[in-house]
């Protein structure tokens, strides 16, 4: 009967793919709640590399049932491109594994071009969107012209609302951006064509979940992005336009709280972000160059969805307890502890000064950090390579201090520590004694 949650604590790409690949071995149901196919997991299993970008990571465990919710924004044709690929590896992705929810809603070519048009506008204050219409998506969900998913039960009704809806935008692109808009006639043919692969897939999400939950099954949120991308609580304008955080959970998923159990708060060992927007502990020289590597590993600091470098920077504990409260997090997962080994000393951001004054937490919200200089902690780093680490006592005190002052400072306790990017490179202090 239990629901956990997994939520990206940072800025997004805080390894929540590899944190649920390893619960979801525990768990009944995996459900996505948010965003769309701006998210990107990568999933190692042995020798093949999975990269979803909207089924659920859960997919890879066979016994899993896999769902799609109401709070996604779901552009077909990826998701039509991932069942495929993961059906010609052998992956079951029927719809007796896989399910949409009806009250999710449809993303369009003219989303994207609106994304592209929109941001080309900004020019240099450019929010550093993925481009894949997720923000001009959730616009037309907020006005109420949106397009669901479980319109597609009516295949050529869907159609006609597609060809409404691809002219309506066409106008606003040629004339107001002077875009190029595709083919109405066209797209709306194709969606069609999309509506009838799919219908077998949609259901009542809120309602699957909520029966489970009833009937005693394990049920795992797998969130997408990161709390400071949140709409209400990250660092707005520079956020993405759905709500990755707890809230956002249930609110996606169509439950209420009651069966709430694990709320897993994903942070790295250090900070990242990709796209615009403040940073207070970014770093540019040659720390930097060592936490984001040179983008030849699979696991180095660049975006799985866009390939772009991703920014980097110490650990910033002041926006983790806002992290923490916002959520209610009840424990830490840290990921990516091997990247940190050979920096020394290390730093970890404790508070922010403001002239005279220290900030433990954030005066008033993650909105403007200019005000802010990091006031950081040196802790004595570690040589040793710690890929081989399974226990607690594998890690290097150094690795343990710097751990155990994140738990002070989130007053948390730091369950999960991935130690390198396989599935048993994990330490797993929730179920050691
Ligand atoms: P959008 O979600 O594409 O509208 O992008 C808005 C902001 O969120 C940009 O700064 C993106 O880089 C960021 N963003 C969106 N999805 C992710 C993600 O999965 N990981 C990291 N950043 C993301």
């Amino acid at each position: 009967m239990p629901l956990d949650l997994i939520i990206g604590a940072q800025w997004g790409d805080e390894g929540k793919g590899r944190i649920t690949d390893l619960l979801a071995a525990e768990a009944d149901i995996v459900a996505r709640y948010s965003g769309g196919d701006n998210a990107g997991h990568t999933i190692t299993v042995g020798e093949q590399i999975f990269k979803l970008h909207l089924i659920p990571s859960g997919i890879v465990h066979p016994h899993t049932i896999c769902l799609l919710g109401s709070g996604m924004v779901v552009n077909p044709a990826i998701l039509l491109g991932e069942i495929d690929h993961l059906g010609s590896l052998g992956v079951d992705v029927s719809p007796q594994r896989l399910k949409l929810s009806s009250a999710a809603h449809v993303l369009t070519p003219a989303h994207i071009a609106l994304d592209a048009a929109e941001e080309t506008r900004r020019s240099g204050d450019m929010l550093g969107t993925t481009r894949r219409g997720i923000g001009p998506a959730y616009k037309d969900k907020a006005a109420r012209s949106g397009l669901r998913l479980g319109a597609m039960r009516r295949p050529e009704d869907f159609a006609s609302q597609v060809q409404e809806h691809m002219q309506a935008a066409g106008e606003v692109l040629e004339r107001i951006y002077g875009f190029d808009s595709p083919d109405p006639d066209e797209v709306a043919g194709i969606y069609c064509d999309y509506a009838k692969r799919l219908r077998p897939y949609l259901t009542d999400v809120g309602g699957h979940v909520a029966q489970a939950l009833e009937d005693g099954a394990t049920v795992l949120g797998e969130g997408a992005q990161g709390t400071l991308l949140d709409l209400d609580h990250g660092t707005y304008p520079f956020v993405t336009s759905s709500y990755p955080t707890t809230p956002g959970a249930l609110l996606g998923l169509g439950v209420g709280p009651k069966h709430l159990r694990r709320i897993i708060g994903v942070t790295k060992a250090f900070q990242t972000r990709v796209g615009s927007g403040p940073f207070p502990t970014e770093v540019f020289d040659e720390t930097a160059e060592r936490l984001r590597g040179t983008g030849e590993n699979p696991w180095d600091e660049f975006g799985t969805t866009t390939g772009r470098p991703r920014r980097v920077g110490w650990l910033d504990c002041v926006l983790l307890r806002y992290a923490v409260r916002v959520n209610g997090f009840t424990e830490l997962a840290l990921t990516k502890l091997d990247i940190l080994t050979g920096l020394d000393p290390l730093k970890l951001c404790a508070a922010y000064r403001q002239e005279e004054d220290r900030h433990k937490d954030l005066p008033d919200g993650p909105a403007d950090l200019s005000p802010f200089t990091p006031e950081y902690n040196e802790l004595p780093g570690w040589h040793n390579d710690l890929w081989e680490a399974r226990h607690w006592d594998d890690l290097p005190p150094e690795a343990q201090n710097y751990i155990g002052r994140v738990e002070e400072l989130t007053k948390l306790k730091v369950k999960l520590i991935s130690v390198g990017p396989e599935r048993e490179q994990v330490i797993r202090r929730d179920i050691e004694a």
